[in-house]
């Protein structure tokens, strides 16, 4: 997708000076930075502060985090202790074990001499493939969109939570695909942007980005959805997802599971786009989803630019308060309406899961 004009992929590899290049997210909207990882522990470290976040460019950053190991050592062991640690950088998203796997599996299976070259290769192929399936993600969820215009006849009104945008994928994002096909496709849309707070991935990242590609859309505070529904001001929702159960149940952004509640009592169709990358065909219940506690202090501060144009943060709360940031929740299946995915768009259920996929 496009910045100023220009076309890129938020993680790339330097082949000549043999860097991983990320788009620190830390640092927008306020300012555009291309920042160097050099070694695991930068891509560790990249992960962890969400300098990179969203569940498939967490897994393409582990992966390219394979690749800086291998680049500081071929000891196999090294790179085994990196995948560790890697893993343990964030809990929530599965998107980060499953490319981790992924490359210990090819790199198993090889000689130390071509260690890299393969790391290389797989790190490569896996952030293809997440680009390929965002973009049939999006061809998949752009039929959704197109039916609710042909019976309305009007701006079809989008809600989405957090930001699973281009931003948080290689590119085109999960939810934001359809989004941006049915912009292409010239549809009038107009897309509420949950803030999302505490991190405000949707107003920071999600608004940015839909900017950038001029689609119309409005930041909405994370409580507003609600009345936006019982007004008939939402035809539908999209949202990203960090872990979907083989049972359909959604692991995602705080806040996703009250929208899912409000989008059932008011009858608005409520989706989730996500690669197959995302399934965790593991865990059978929901409340064994690793849900990740952030540190309180991203509650309690908040940055933002001043009239100099200077970056500042500061304390919102009172100093004496105590303050909680589970940062994911859980929406059970029976609130989602449909998965919308890479090989077609199918209902929150093991059955329709597995003949999907299995
Ligand atoms: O904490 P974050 O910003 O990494 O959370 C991201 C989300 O919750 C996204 O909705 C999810 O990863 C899906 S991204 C395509």
């Amino acid at each position: 997708m496009k910045i100023e004009g220009k076309e890129y992929r938020t993680i790339w590899f330097d082949e000549q000076n043999q860097v991983v290049k990320i788009i620190d997210q830390t640092k927008l909207p306020h300012q555009f930075i291309v920042k160097d990882l050099k070694t695991v522990k930068d891509a560790i470290n990249a992960i962890k502060v969400m300098e990179v976040r969203g569940a498939p460019l967490i897994g393409g950053t582990a992966a390219y985090g394979i690749v800086l190991a291998a680049l500081e050592s071929s000891d196999f062991n090294f790179i085994k202790q990196s995948s560790e640690d890697l893993i343990k950088s964030r809990p929530t998203a599965i998107n980060l074990k499953w490319a981790v796997d992924r490359m210990l599996k090819k790199l198993s299976k090889i000689n130390s001499h071509q260690v890299l070259n393969t790391a290389l290769n797989e790190a490569k192929d896996i952030c293809n493939e997440d680009e390929k399936f965002c973009q049939k993600i999006g061809l998949n969820g752009l039929k959704i969109i197109e039916e609710i215009y042909n019976k309305k006849k009007d701006t079809v009104n989008i809600l989405t939570h957090c930001n699973a945008g281009w931003l948080a994928t290689i590119n085109w994002g999960t939810a934001t695909s359809p989004i941006y096909h049915a912009h292409k496709k010239g549809i009038p849309i107009h897309i509420w942007v949950d803030e999302t707070r505490p991190r405000n991935q949707g107003a920071n990242l999600t608004s940015y980005e839909l900017n950038e590609e001029k689609i119309p859309n409005t930041i909405i505070a994370d409580n507003t959805g609600g009345i936006l529904m019982q007004r008939d001001e939402v035809d539908m929702c999209i949202v990203g997802t960090d872990r979907t159960l083989s049972t359909g149940d959604v692991c995602n952004k705080i806040g996703t599971y009250l929208k899912a509640l409000a989008a059932h009592d008011n009858d608005v169709p409520f989706y989730v786009a996500l690669p197959s990358s995302t399934i965790d065909w593991n865990i059978k219940d929901l409340k064994d989803i690793p849900i990740e506690e952030r540190n309180s202090e991203e509650l309690s501060h908040i940055e933002g630019i001043d009239d100099e144009g200077k970056v500042k943060k500061v304390m919102i709360y009172p100093k004496k308060s105590k303050a909680m940031n589970l940062a994911f929740d859980v929406t059970p299946a029976k609130y989602v309406t449909g998965l919308i995915t890479e090989k077609g768009v199918c209902e929150a259920s093991t059955d329709a899961l597995q003949k999907m996929f299995k």
